[in-house]
């Protein structure tokens, strides 16, 4: 695929993002104002079950095709998920990609994995297709997706939302008028944006190379199998990253600011 390819794949995915993140889409707006030009995206970043079609590794191949490469491998013990980030030389966002190591749940839990992720197309493995599989599964029942809610939040957002991308990223380091995440904190607190204060609002630090911020995901009208329920989406991720010695990015994630991170998908208290 070519980097057309890249420019298509990232403006659907912020498309179908937007839609259901409305928060995001007006952090955009309010930061396309003041810099004037839109903020760069840092990742974007998917979750998945790992079985095939739809598991890691498939996305993996997919994510090549791209022309990215495979970064560094991560491991969320508590959560049971393991994930990896995929990066490219050209001017695209990183991609991280985490999956649910489904054994390490209860028989129903697995079951039900199975039968989603083993009913997707399997034209969709190693294919960068995978990344828009908005459908790749038919919508569950509202009950279903509480069981799995009550085992993994994860799980139960996978479940409803399907292959979609789970959140963006705004390139803090990159904006023109902003200098720092606190800033940036202070503004969306000033404009009403609840942030997700898990660990602190700000995880990760200028040692670690990495700060990172995110909303916490809205509750949109969703359609289930048996009718219309409201429930968290998506958030919107901030992440400000530090040079190293030789001048350059870090390009990799902190894996305990990312545990925190994870839980914005969890309901507004
Ligand atoms: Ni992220």
């Amino acid at each position: 695929m070519t980097s057309n390819n890249c420019d298509a794949v990232f403006e659907r995915l912020w498309q179908d993002y937007a839609v259901i993140t409305p928060d995001a889409d007006r952090i955009r707006q309010l930061l396309t104002k003041k810099d004037g030009e839109p903020p760069k995206n840092d990742h974007v970043a998917f979750r998945t079950w790992n079985i095939p079609p739809v598991d890691l590794e498939s996305f993996a191949r997919g994510i090549e095709t791209l022309g990215y490469r495979r970064g560094e491998e991560y491991r969320f013990e508590a959560k049971k998920l393991r994930a990896c980030h995929f990066e490219t030389d050209e001017d695209y966002p990183k991609i991280f990609v985490s999956e649910l190591l489904c054994e390490e749940f209860s028989p129903e839990l697995q079951a039900t994995a199975k039968r989603l992720a083993g009913g997707a197309d399997e034209k969709l493995k190693d294919a960068p297709e995978l990344l828009l599989a908005t459908e790749a599964w038919p919508a569950v029942s509202y009950d279903e997706y509480r069981r799995l809610l009550d085992e993994s939040e994860y799980a139960g957002w996978l479940s409803a939302f399907r292959i979609r991308a789970n959140h963006f990223t705004v390139a803090v380091h990159e904006l023109k008028t902003i200098g720092s995440l606190e800033e940036l904190v202070a503004l969306l607190e000033q404009n009403g944006f609840e942030l997700n204060q898990s660990g602190g609002v700000i995880k990760g630090s200028p040692e670690e190379k990495l700060e990172q911020a995110s909303t916490m995901a809205a509750e949109i009208d969703w359609k289930f199998a048996d009718g219309v329920q409201s429930i968290p989406s998506c958030y919107y991720e901030f992440a400000r990253r530090y040079r190293d010695e030789k001048g350059e990015y870090f390009p990799g994630f902190i894996a305990k600011s990312a545990d925190k991170i994870f839980e914005s998908t969890s309901g507004r208290k």
